[in-house]
């Protein structure tokens, strides 16, 4: 099992000194490079290798469609016919589905090689490039193949988003978002009255949403790598963002899911007299000014939302349990657990409630 401590690089521009870096850093090991088709569309592997030949897999069509096993399977089988063996170490270039398939390669690959990200969208940046998790979808359900499996490093060139395409970019600040309210209300407040900044892809603003995700998510993932309590607080918005993009048939971003995960939250919050004067409000108005969506589509059935939370994969007895908030930058913790039963009545009268 990889370390859970590991170097994390942020800056702008850094891409073309990421490959000597990693060079540096497992000498003597073969370079494997994972990527998409959209990745090499918008010229970051030519970037990172400056030229250089090196072995590498496209992942095609780039998205949700490709994190199957089988992609794995033809990852693993490219490394063998290169004969790499234990001496490689896997190297994820791109967004969250590229890093998500490439680190359970990696996890896979002769038990376990090294997996350094260089996370190229907002999304990826701030949140799945940090902190192991790894894995691919079945027929049935997001990651049901999967490991935890931490990276050697991670190395984050903030200029890479400028190529997002504006859907994209603003659906991955969702998670910066989530950030703030679960832990650091004052990072929450630099979103507020920097979101201009953000929107135009200023690269003062994206290093400081850099500096404060890695901070954020980085302490706790070093306090619960393994996701026994703390770390479920990382799961803001999720239970119902998770089913409200299963139940779109994945026509929705994960972000653009978690932004309605997130206002259900606040009004299971509402419910259960956790919330605070004009919370809500900053909450919504922020995610509006994404421009992300703050409703369920109008085509979408409420019992589909509810069916699909039954299958959540951390369900007790068929029913999920939710991360809350107390107040801005702080989730709710009731008898030492961050993930808190909720009784379907109240989940079912929210669910109602987000048209
Ligand atoms: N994206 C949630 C986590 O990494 O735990």
């Amino acid at each position: 099992m990889p370390e859970t401590h590991y170097t994390i690089v942020i800056g702008s521009g850094i891409l073309p000194s990421v490959w000597p870096q990693i060079k540096a850093a497992h000498g003597g090991f073969n370079r494997f490079v994972v990527t998409d088709e959209h990745v090499v569309a918008a010229g970051h592997l030519n970037t990172l290798l400056g030229g250089r030949p090196a072995s590498h897999f496209i992942i095609k069509p780039a998205g949700e469609v490709s994190k199957t096993i089988d992609t794995a399977v033809a990852i693993v089988e490219a490394m063998e016919k290169a004969y790499f063996g234990r001496d490689t170490v896997v190297i994820a270039l791109g967004g969250g589905t590229v890093g998500d398939i490439a680190g359970f390669a990696a996890a896979i690959f002769k038990r376990g090689v090294p997996i350094v990200h260089v996370p190229t969208t907002t999304l990826a940046q701030a949140d799945s490039a940090i902190g192991g998790k790894t894995g691919v979808d079945s027929s049935a359900s997001k990651n049901a193949f999967g490991a935890f499996w931490h990276p050697a490093a991670v190395y984050i060139d903030i200029a890479t988003v400028a190529t997002l395409d504006d859907r994209q970019y603003r659906c991955g600040l969702v998670e910066s978002v989530k950030h703030g309210l679960i832990a650091d209300a004052g990072y929450f407040e630099f979103i507020e009255s920097h979101l201009d900044a953000v929107l135009a892809r200023d690269l003062d603003a994206l290093e400081t949403l850099a500096e404060h995700n890695c901070r954020i998510k980085g302490r706790v993932v070093e306090e619960d790598p393994f996701e026994k309590n703390k770390r479920r607080i990382l799961n803001y918005g999720h239970t119902i963002g998770h089913a409200v993009e299963a139940a779109s048939g994945y026509e929705l971003l994960h972000g653009e899911a978690v932004a309605i995960g997130i206002i259900a939250a606040g009004l299971i919050e509402g419910e259960l007299g956790l919330s605070e004067p004009g919370r809500s409000d900053r909450v919504r108005a922020v995610l509006e000014k994404l421009d992300v969506p703050t409703k369920l589509p109008a085509d979408m059935a409420e019992e589909m939302v509810i069916d699909l939370l039954r299958h959540d994969k951390k369900a007790v007895d068929r029913w999920p349990r939710f991360v809350l908030l107390d107040r801005l930058g702080q989730a709710h913790c009731e008898a030492g657990q961050y993930a808190v039963q909720v009784c379907r009545e109240i989940v079912e009268k929210v669910v109602r409630e987000l048209r």
